[in-house]
């Protein structure tokens, strides 16, 4: 847990003249880059990236204007970092949504530029019995690497998301491709397995599924904003897609009742079938790649 002032982050971590820490929301810590190639911000509370705007795009990650910033709620929008659980605890019902990761205060560890100007802010953090290092790379991609060790001398279970939100013109009018023959657990359904055609993704009302067994990239075309975002990934067996719609965007207290048609998730994840199982010592990492497009 850090207790450095932004000021002591700043000067402890090489930033350059277009980045530094910061007192954000909250008066919470954040790192923030206004750069030439892209500019982002980073919350230390819970590694939460909760902007990225590539140079000559408009912003791509969607935030809760109504978002807690607040030590033990996690933040609403960006990319929450669901781990060691996702959704509900297994057994503790009183345990938090979606894990501890996203409630720590996280240690920025290193920083460097990378040759094409990408600002890389490293993290890290212990979460239970696992060492987590986690790397983002803010350019004219989004690079999000989370590295999780097992440090216990037994076997462990994990589950992990980079729940990642996007700003979209219209949800209804988006389509999301590269899931097509997968199988998901439609979560709305009451956890019913269905098979994904082969036509696109679309929203047309609530929509929670988590697709198994899937290494695809996931293209999401958007006609209103005229863009094309890309979510590459690796080490990642899951793809989660999202949107709460009228209901469950009413009853989330950080959610504006109308912010639902502007929003949705594709999470980068291993859960469920999917967890990860890691022996005494092993590692693994999950990695999520964004890039966005102009369609005219
Ligand atoms: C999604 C889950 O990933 O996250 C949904 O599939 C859940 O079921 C959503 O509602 C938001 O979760 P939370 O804990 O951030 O409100």
């Amino acid at each position: 847990m850090t207790h450095e002032t932004p000021e002591q982050l700043n000067a402890r971590l090489d930033i350059g003249k277009d980045a530094r820490f910061e007192i954000g929301q909250g008066g919470l810590t954040r790192l923030t880059l206004d750069g030439a190639v892209a500019s982002g911000q980073v919350y230390l509370h819970g590694a939460h990236v909760t902007a990225w705007q590539p140079a000559g795009h408009a912003p791509v990650l969607w935030m809760s204007p109504i978002s807690r910033f607040e030590p033990g709620h996690p933040i609403r929008g960006g990319v929450p970092l669901c781990f060691p659980w996702f959704g509900p605890h297994p057994h503790d019902p009183q345990a938090p949504a979606h894990g501890l990761a996203r409630l720590e205060t996280w240690q920025p560890t290193a920083l460097r530029r990378t040759a094409d100007g990408d600002l890389v802010v490293e993290l890290q953090r212990r979460i239970a019995d696992f060492d987590l290092t986690y790397t983002v790379s803010l350019g004219r991609t989004l690079t999000m690497t989370l590295h999780i060790l097992n440090r216990a001398a037994a076997p462990r279970r994990a589950e992990v998301a980079l729940h990642t939100y996007f700003t979209v013109g219209d949800v209804k009018q988006v389509q999301i491709t590269g899931l097509g023959g997968t199988i998901y657990v439609d979560k709305v359904a009451g956890g019913t397995r269905r098979r994904q055609g082969d036509e696109p993704i679309m929203f047309h009302g609530e929509t929670d599924r988590v697709y198994l067994n899937t290494q695809a990239a996931c293209v999401l075309d958007d006609p209103v904003l005229l863009r094309r975002i890309t979510v590459e990934k690796s080490g990642s067996n899951s793809t989660v897609v999202w949107n709460p719609w009228i209901d469950k965007a009413r009853r989330m207290p950080d959610f504006p009742d109308d912010g639902w048609p502007g929003m949705c998730c594709i999470e980068t994840a291993s859960v469920a079938d999917d967890a990860l199982q890691l022996p005494p010592g092993g590692d693994h990492a999950i990695i999520a790649s964004l890039s966005v497009a102009r369609t005219a």
